[in-house]
């Protein structure tokens, strides 16, 4: 019962959702228009896509993929239903990460070359697209200004700079390669394209990995001020959704666990709904759960374990681990809690450390849903396919069950008939990239 109480404050009811759907909704809303974007936590970018996919977009694209777990290089054939798609992942070491913008530039150029020359597409000057996962204030469909860093990243003289222009110079140096950097867009854009050109009802595209975001087709009406082609009835919008609460309308709900994991971040104060909703920080906060009760006694008879003391040495993996254990059985929770050098738990003490990670999975996926039916609401329509990819949605047994039940939860009543379906994004976001390329590139004006 001490667990359960304590871990109280991580359970959100319908009403406290609502709440924080609100809020978002208003936040979404400022970030919408120009005017009043700077004031927005929510800052709503224009993604200057337009289409969904056709199905008939065809040709050879190379695309880029940074800003997930992986970084990866990928070579795209689009044939009409046919796709075809080899991909190489590269390392980005850590000082590279959070070393100069150059260095960063260089390395990806190097990467692609080096897989370009091995797949013998080095001079054909072929569209690439480019998905980099980072809040970008785009211009145009191969032009974005890079707004800041998140997740692990923070390379220096790159905030303000054109993403587009920092990767084209990098390529320049390079008289072995001819490529055509013809769009950069966000994962979130990738995997909605991604599983539109397999399901044309896919009308957002959600990330639940190291980081979180959604983008969603909005009306050009209600985009104000836009500067696309406004003959055409719809654009993509990258809502960055993961710097909600940047402006405090998520203190009503953060708790000391949160704050914590703030504060010792690389962007503290930035990003603090993804830091309550993804894959690179739920461990930690279990972490700092477990470690709490321990010291109140409450867990493994008061004994703080060494290893479970070092920060992010609790991985996100292994709640995903432990709650797929048939309830009452400890199993994979035995197994996690050995690699952390904890040899005898009581069961008590399993069935502890499986509640605390349910509450703070729990409270991620009703976040997010509390994020997609705000989209929803949004839209106003009333059967709609949402896209998602990431570690934490594809490998957490019971992420998708939670969603599935309570977004219809938290959706308007008014709209009647409602059918929505949460689609894994299988062929992660590469496809997307080609198909915005095809879009971008002038051997596909269409
Ligand atoms: C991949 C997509 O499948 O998922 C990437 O191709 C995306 O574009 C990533 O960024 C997100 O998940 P994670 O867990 O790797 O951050
Ligand atoms: C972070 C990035 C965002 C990205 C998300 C998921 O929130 O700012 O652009 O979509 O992570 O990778």
């Amino acid at each position: 019962p001490e667990v359960r109480n304590g871990c109280q404050e991580l359970n959100l009811s319908d009403s406290v959702l609502r709440q924080c759907m609100e809020k978002l909704r208003a936040q979404i809303d400022l970030g919408l228009n120009p005017s009043t974007r700077e004031q927005a936590s929510v800052k709503c970018y224009n993604t200057y896509v337009q289409d969904l996919p056709t199905g008939k977009e065809k040709g050879q694209f190379l695309a880029l993929d940074l800003g997930g777990t992986n970084f990866r290089v990928l070579l795209i054939t689009l044939n009409g239903r046919h796709f075809d798609m080899q991909s190489k992942i590269y390392v980005v070491p850590k000082e590279i990460m959070l070393g100069a913008g150059e260095v960063l530039f260089d390395h990806i150029a190097s990467c692609l070359e080096s897989f370009a020359l091995q797949h013998r597409v080095a001079k054909k000057n072929l569209p690439l697209g480019f998905t980099f996962s980072f809040p970008l204030n785009q211009v145009g469909l191969k032009s974005g200004i890079l707004t800041r860093w998140t997740k692990g990243f923070n390379c220096a003289n790159t905030v303000g700079e054109d993403v587009v222009q920092m990767l084209a110079k990098a390529l320049a140096k390079r008289d072995s390669i001819k490529i055509d950097v013809v769009a950069i867009l966000n994962d979130t854009t990738g995997t909605l394209m991604s599983c539109a050109w397999k399901n044309h009802n896919c009308k957002v595209g959600v990330i639940l990995g190291t980081g979180s975001n959604a983008c969603y087709v909005e009306k050009i009406k209600n985009v104000i001020g836009f500067d696309g082609d406004t003959s055409k009835p719809h654009v993509i919008i990258n809502t960055e959704w993961g710097a909600f609460g940047d402006h405090g309308e998520l203190d009503f709900i953060r708790t000391p666990y949160d704050k914590e994991i703030d504060k010792h971040s690389v962007n503290p104060g930035k990003q603090l709904h993804e830091k309550m909703i993804s894959g690179m920080y739920l461990g930690e906060l279990a972490r700092l759960l477990i470690i709490k009760f321990t010291k109140d006694k409450v867990l493994f008879g008061g004994q703080i374990n060494p290893k479970l003391q070092e920060r992010w040495s609790f991985l996100t993996e292994y709640i995903s681990d432990i709650e797929s254990d048939p309830r009452g059985v400890f199993k994979q929770c035995r197994n996690v809690l050995g690699k952390l050098n904890i040899l005898d738990p009581t069961d008590q003490d399993c069935s502890n450390i499986r509640y605390i990670c349910e509450s703070v999975s729990r409270r991620a996926a009703y976040l997010a849903s509390a994020g997609v039916a705000t989209l929803i609401n949004k839209m106003d329509i009333p059967s709609v396919t949402v896209g998602v990819d990431g570690s934490l949605y594809r490998f957490h047994p019971h992420f998708h069950n939670l969603m599935h039940e309570k977004i219809p939860e938290l959706c308007n009543s008014s709209i009647e008939n409602l059918c929505i379906n949460l689609m894994l994004s299988e062929d992660g976001s590469g496809r997307g990239a080609a198909l915005i390329a095809a879009s971008g590139s002038e051997n596909n004006p269409e």
